[in-house]
């Protein structure tokens, strides 16, 4: 805490709260769940249109709070209520007073205009999205959150923090305003085509943010802001990031086989079962200390090593992630896995890949899975018979079983390197714009690209 303490005193760009009181509760808190149902219905995507009273009332109320931000900006509506926070669009009132170098649409824009409409055209309002950061969250929070904001500066397809301002103990962020579409508004009626444009662009942020071994954590459809129809979108939310290695402890998944086996015979569970004790005995006086990991994320997204409490999460938790937003997608359903708690959601993923897989994947990272429900298969069920289920394709009046299509075949495939359970063999995001999935929708590119060319002679 004190070097946080520290380096929120030497931030240069920021001037933040020091103001502790609040922080070890919020610290000790490690479990940051949000409904993902919930989370995913206060999303607003609109203009200047009319706004409501309330949302009128607690712009001026911010307004009021927060001195001196009218002057900078023109608050215009409410568009996002998280967990942590309160987003608005805004106009940035002082935009031609300022290096606008993080304005990539501005910069296209100049590039595509004569010099005489240039001049013309400086009068267009830009807008920016205010992020307001709630005073509870704690300034170790808030600090990690603009911190690796300011890292991820100029990576692809990751918004860009514009700058930030404090006003006593009130922080908000400064984003470019991201024009987008609600994703309960287009993902039921996705093509694959599209899918692969969507994802090509999450893993293109994903590898940027990867590539600086941050975890981003809470991947999921309201953390990434997607216009369909630019096929373009940018990730946001570094309220839970974190470097890879923060707080790690050595966790079976590291050891070699030999070793992880050796341990597992070892272990307090293999004696109790050479002692002749059924599996669901547990050690009455049990010695060994309780297990902590980061398990934060948005319940239904996390991975199954998160929901295991490995103590060495890397970025891989954020393609699992990924991919329960492409079986949403293929599935049609949205939130896909809907549970109350981490043992539910353990039991969620056991249904798709069955008591063995989980079992496997357990003793992966030194934990004993072991299930009483007698209806959980120890195979599990198929993706792509999940996915038929959820998209009603069970019976054809033919009795001709029925079957994905070739490109949703093609999905499967890849959602299942996404979804694999084990964090080693799952796909990097690198690796994922490189995998023929994402690659042919370079190909579709060029394809529309022909026929253009076609129509125009
Ligand atoms: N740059 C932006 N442009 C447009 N809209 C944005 C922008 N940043 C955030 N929003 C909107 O605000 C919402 C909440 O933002 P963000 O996820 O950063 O906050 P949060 O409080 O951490 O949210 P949650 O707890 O729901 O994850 C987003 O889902 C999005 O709809
Ligand atoms: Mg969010």
């Amino acid at each position: 805490m004190a070097k946080a303490r520290a380096a929120l005193r030497n931030a240069e760009q920021l001037v933040v709260h020091h103001d502790y009181t609040k922080e070890d509760e919020a610290e000790e808190t490690l479990d940051e769940s949000g409904d993902p149902l919930e989370e995913s219905g206060r999303t607003i995507d609109s203009s200047d249109e009319e706004i409501e009273e309330s949302v009128a009332e607690d712009i001026a109320r911010f307004e009021e709070s927060f001195v001196g931000i009218t002057k900078r900006y023109r608050l215009i509506n409410r568009i996002g209520e998280g967990t942590f926070s309160t987003v608005y669009k805004a106009e940035d009132l002082e935009y031609n007073n300022y290096n606008n170098r993080w304005d990539t649409d501005e910069r296209e824009n100049r590039k595509w205009t004569s010099p005489g409409h240039r001049k013309r055209s400086v009068k267009r309002p830009h807008y920016v999205a205010i992020k307001k950061i709630y005073v509870t969250s704690s300034p170790m929070r808030i600090y990690n959150e603009l911190e690796l904001l300011y890292d991820l500066k100029n990576s692809d397809s990751v918004c860009p923090l514009i700058t930030a301002f404090r006003h006593l103990d009130q922080v908000v962020a400064v984003l470019p305003y991201f024009q987008h579409r609600d994703f309960r508004d287009y993902y039921r009626d996705m093509k694959v085509p599209e899918m692969r444009l969507y994802f090509r662009s999450l893993f293109t942020a994903l590898r940027s943010v990867h590539s600086k071994k941050i975890l981003h954590r809470d991947i999921k459809p309201t953390n990434f802001l997607y216009n369909p129809e630019q096929a373009r979108g940018v990730l946001v939310d570094f309220g839970l990031a974190e470097r890879e290695g923060t707080d790690w402890h050595q966790c079976a998944c590291t050891l070699s086989s030999e070793e992880r086996r050796y341990r597992i015979s070892h272990s307090i569970h293999a004696q109790t079962q050479q002692s002749g004790h059924q599996p669901a005995c547990y050690p009455k006086n049990d010695t060994r200390s309780s297990r902590r990991a980061n398990r934060a994320g948005t319940r239904g997204f996390r991975a199954p090593e998160v929901l295991l409490k490995c103590t060495q999460q890397n970025t891989s938790i954020d393609m699992w992630s990924a991919g329960v937003i492409l079986l949403t997608i293929l599935s049609r359903r949205f939130p896909f896995f809907h549970s109350a708690d981490d043992i539910d959601a353990l039991l969620e993923i056991t249904t798709i890949f069955g008591r063995k897989k989980m079992k496997e994947i357990s003793l992966l990272h030194g934990q004993v899975f072991e299930t009483n429900i007698p209806s959980y298969s120890d195979n599990g069920h198929s993706l792509e018979k999940i996915i038929l289920w959820c998209t009603g394709r069970t019976k054809t009046e033919t009795g001709i079983k029925p079957e994905l299509e070739e490109d949703e075949k093609e999905a499967v495939q890849f959602l299942y390197r996404l979804m694999e359970c084990d964090p080693d063999k799952r796909i990097t995001a690198e690796e994922a714009l490189r995998h023929p999935f994402i690659t042919r929708a370079f190909e579709d590119d060029e394809a529309d690209d022909d026929m253009l060319d076609l129509v125009r002679g």
